[in-house]
């Protein structure tokens, strides 16, 4: 089979990143006989820096004419000044958007070879965690209305969080179909006790749980949840929350599992193109120097196989082989400590000896 696949590699260590995932998409491709055929394109700074703007059309149009996208990561000191609109960020908002990409999967795991890594007692992640966040991406705070006025008290600025049934109904529908996939449990996540949009989605969240009978369904305000994150990360299956809580509670439970240089992440539509990234950013500080973690990005290509193109045996080798290069205890410097590390090329090399 042959597929287009749609690069956006963005700023600071997306370039690295992506490129180590194409060494493994290629890998695959040769082992199982796929063609995977790459075309990149600007976005966010680099984008600014070549044509002006943080997400030209072309690349808007590529990634809809592609089969799916990959995505190294967005934004940099160089463009922080940038006026709202212009900056980089809000292309990577409005390509999700473009792409009707209103699901993102988050899985936060903590691999056995990392246990030491992750800043919780021992005895907390005695027998390890698996949690698969279902952030709702294309609502909320995120793409409200937003502004800025004269208020009581002068200048002021808004952004504001509003819900529509049609968009709880879909991400809860997500949420309890990945939930029948794993370990049949919900908790959602928000803030009924005081906002409105929390009070309809918690609603919406009820009735669907009602057509899931089989499915264990709980919901849990946010502030809570971001303590029972680290009291008892193994009491979460599938978490659904929106796409403010989402982006939060993630980085959160990056930091368990040891490094948000591990997290990959899928973004999905009604359709099977999807655009699969790191829940990490450009890291500018370290960019250009090979010390960036690949990973993230690799099991973010994985995920692509899996849920773009069905490939789930191909996406399981790109797993295990990121397994057993961290049994191995080969570290990038994220996970170093000061040791003696490998570099971004040499920990995909690694990682392609194992596929
Ligand atoms: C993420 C990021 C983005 C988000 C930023 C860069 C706009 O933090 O993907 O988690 O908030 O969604
Ligand atoms: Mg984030």
């Amino acid at each position: 089979m042959k597929y287009n696949i749609a690069l956006l590699k963005g700023d600071g260590i997306g370039p690295e990143i992506v490129d180590s995932a194409v060494r493994v998409l290629e890998k695959i491709g040769a082992k199982y006989g796929h063609e995977f055929c790459f075309t990149s394109y600007l976005i966010g700074g680099a984008a600014i820096d070549a044509c002006g703007e943080p997400l030209p059309k072309e690349t808007v149009e590529g990634c809809l004419a592609s089969d799916s996208v990959l995505l190294g990561a967005v934004g940099g000191p160089k463009w922080d000044t940038l006026p709202g609109n212009c900056r980089p960020e809000k292309a990577l908002l409005g390509i999700r958007a473009a792409m009707g990409l209103f699901t993102n999967l988050r899985p936060a795991k903590l691999y056995p070879a990392l246990k030491d890594e992750c800043p919780l007692r021992a005895d907390i992640v005695e027998n390890g965690f698996d949690i698969m966040i279902v952030r709702e991406l294309t609502g909320g705070i995120y793409f409200g209305e937003r502004g800025m006025r004269q208020g009581k008290w002068g200048e002021e600025a808004y952004d504001t969080e509003c819900y529509s049934r049609m968009e709880i109904e879909r991400i809860a529908k997500v949420a309890f179909e990945t939930a029948l996939k794993r370990n049949k449990r919900v908790i959602s996540i928000d803030k009924a006790n005081v906002l409105e949009s929390s009070r309809l989605w918690r609603k919406i969240m009820h009735e669907t749980a009602e057509k899931y009978p089989t499915v264990q369904y709980s919901d849990m305000l946010v502030d809570n949840a971001a303590m029972e994150l680290v009291r008892n990360p193994a009491q979460f299956d599938v978490v659904v929350t929106s796409n403010m809580f989402g982006d939060i509670l993630s980085d959160e439970a990056s930091q368990i599992t040891g490094s948000i240089g591990m997290l990959p992440s899928a973004s999905l539509g009604e359709t099977a193109r999807g655009l699969y990234e790191p829940i990490h950013g450009s890291a500018p500080d370290i960019a250009g120097q090979h010390k960036a973690n690949p990973i993230a990005t690799i099991l973010s290509a994985g995920m692509m196989l899996l849920h773009s193109f069905g490939l789930s045996k191909e996406n399981a080798d790109i797993v295990n082989a990121v397994d057993a290069v961290l049994a191995a205890g080969y570290r990038t410097a994220d996970l170093s400590h000061g040791a003696p590390y490998l570099s971004t090329e040499e920990i995909t090399d690694k990682i392609l000896e194992q596929i």
